[in-house]
């Protein structure tokens, strides 16, 4: 928070006035890598099963040596280590009332989280259903609930490797326990909070890791991974490298995380199982109960709403073969959008941005036209459709999208009341970092350069009222 507040008092520069890359610096650091690129693509390993590489990146490019496999990929929590976890909690879901705890196993475990308002812990949150404690093999979660608001509370897990032989026949290893982490849970009663925003980050470690040192620096409040984490979901083994434990650090155990799903997230036969690494969201309405992926909160004098903007393909597009159903689940959000918004606390919030990875329109230079007729691409007309025109009535101020690999904001306009910056791209020279700080006088708004924290805009919102 201290780097943060001294950045907001640097001078404001105008959209793309950052700095240049020095570009034979980046590609120099590549150059080593290359002639072993091709042999370590060839082999066999999980890993080997992403077929479709980021934009901007071939079998020839030696910056796929970044797609984390076991030769390359330096998770700590290896089963050779005999840990029984394979990463450090990760925070979420963490609402008023309540918090989950998701972490990754190196072998099928059972486990819990001890947690209280004192380092001294003393409760249990234990995800048991119909009489069963968690057996799993490669994720562990725990839901905590009867939280207060705007107060601190402290946790750890417990994991314990279990053998599963026959009834009668079992061995449950004794807890081995994470350190013990604090967090707070949201509310409106704090004078400000902050948060940074990463996304489309396609497996891409190296940048996942220089955001998280960027983000250790910032210390925001809450994180938001704005879609697109990985590029495919062939099995649990990518999700546990690029989410779970991409370099070994703690990066969400007391920094909350917030989802908001990208197009790629939901490509593969493990994003199918999504929710073993984000547990969904707790919906007050149980209308909405499916709705895992959205939600409506209110930190300080800041209200968020997260979306899922879902595909980019048709649901009947042959590529699609019948597996998808996004447009319903659009029209859904935007049932759930319409009660989200008119919640007491989000409608009353001095300030109200939205997120979502895909762009709810394309920045054209007809970007001032009404939402409907700005769309030149389908799946970006059927979001803005849904969702644009509940963002003009309740007053949305911004939306931070994401997915087209490259910078851009667009001014709020007479035709648009609400303005719209996408973050970068997965490559080093087009990633962002974008942070945010909010209090009663203005939120600050900031889009940096990754590679060399040249600001590429910084905008400041007045409250709405
Ligand atoms: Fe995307």
């Amino acid at each position: 928070m201290r780097l943060l507040s001294s950045l907001f008092h640097s001078k404001r520069v105008s959209v793309n006035e950052g700095a240049a890359i020095d570009r034979r610096a980046f590609f120099s650091r590549f150059a080593v890598a290359s002639a072993a690129s091709a042999a370590l693509f060839s082999r066999t390993n999980d890993a080997s099963a992403i077929d479709e590489l980021p934009e901007g990146v071939t079998p020839s490019n030696p910056r796929e040596l970044l797609y984390p496999t076991p030769e390359n990929h330096s998770v700590v929590f290896s089963p050779e280590s005999g840990k029984f976890a394979a990463s450090y909690p990760i925070l979420q879901n963490v609402s008023y009332d309540s918090a989950s705890i998701v972490w990754s196993l190196n072998t099928p475990s059972t486990g819990w989280v001890e947690w209280g308002p004192t380092p001294k812990l003393g409760k249990i949150a234990r995800n048991s259903e119909f009489g069963l404690n968690p057996y799993e093999e490669d994720f562990l979660s725990a839901r905590i609930l009867g939280l207060q608001p705007n107060t601190i509370y402290y946790y750890r897990t417990a994991t314990c490797a279990f053998s599963y032989r026959s009834a009668y026949d079992k061995t449950c290893e004794p807890a081995q326990y994470s350190d013990v982490y604090s967090f707070k849970t949201a509310g409106p009663n704090v004078e400000k909070v902050s948060f940074a925003v990463m996304n489309d980050t396609h497996n891409q470690i190296d940048t996942i890791r220089t955001l998280f040192d960027r983000f250790d620096d910032i210390n925001p409040d809450f994180l938001v991974w704005n879609g697109d984490l990985c590029h495919r979901y062939p099995s649990s083994y990518i999700v546990k490298t690029t989410i779970a434990n991409p370099c070994d650090r703690p990066y969400a155990a007391e920094r909350p995380l917030i989802l908001s799903k990208g197009n790629h997230d939901r490509w593969g036969p493990f994003a199918h199982k999504f929710t073993q690494i984000f547990t969904p969201w707790i919906q007050r309405n149980p209308r909405f109960r499916s709705l895992g992926y959205n939600v409506a909160l209110r930190y300080g004098p800041l209200a968020i709403i997260v979306l899922d903007t879902a595909d980019t393909k048709a649901d009947d597009a042959p590529a699609c073969q019948g597996l998808y159903s996004s447009t319903p689940y659009r029209e859904q959000q935007a049932n759930w959008l319409r009660e989200a918004l008119q919640q007491p606390e989000i409608a009353n919030a001095p300030y109200l941005i939205a997120f979502c990875h895909i762009p709810l329109f394309e920045h054209t230079p007809k970007e001032d036209a009404t939402p409907p007729a700005q769309m030149s691409w389908i799946p970006y007309h059927e979001a803005g459709r849904y969702f644009g025109p509940l963002f003009d009535e309740y007053g949305v101020q911004l939306l931070i999208a994401a997915h087209r690999h490259k910078f851009a904001y667009s001014e709020a306009s007479p035709h648009r009341p609400w303005a719209q910056l996408l973050g970068g791209g997965p490559l080093m020279e087009n990633a962002t970092c974008i942070y945010a700080e909010a209090n009663s006088n203005e939120l600050v708004v900031n889009c940096e350069k990754l590679s060399d924290r040249s600001i590429l805009g910084s905008w400041s919102f007045k409250p709405r009222f």
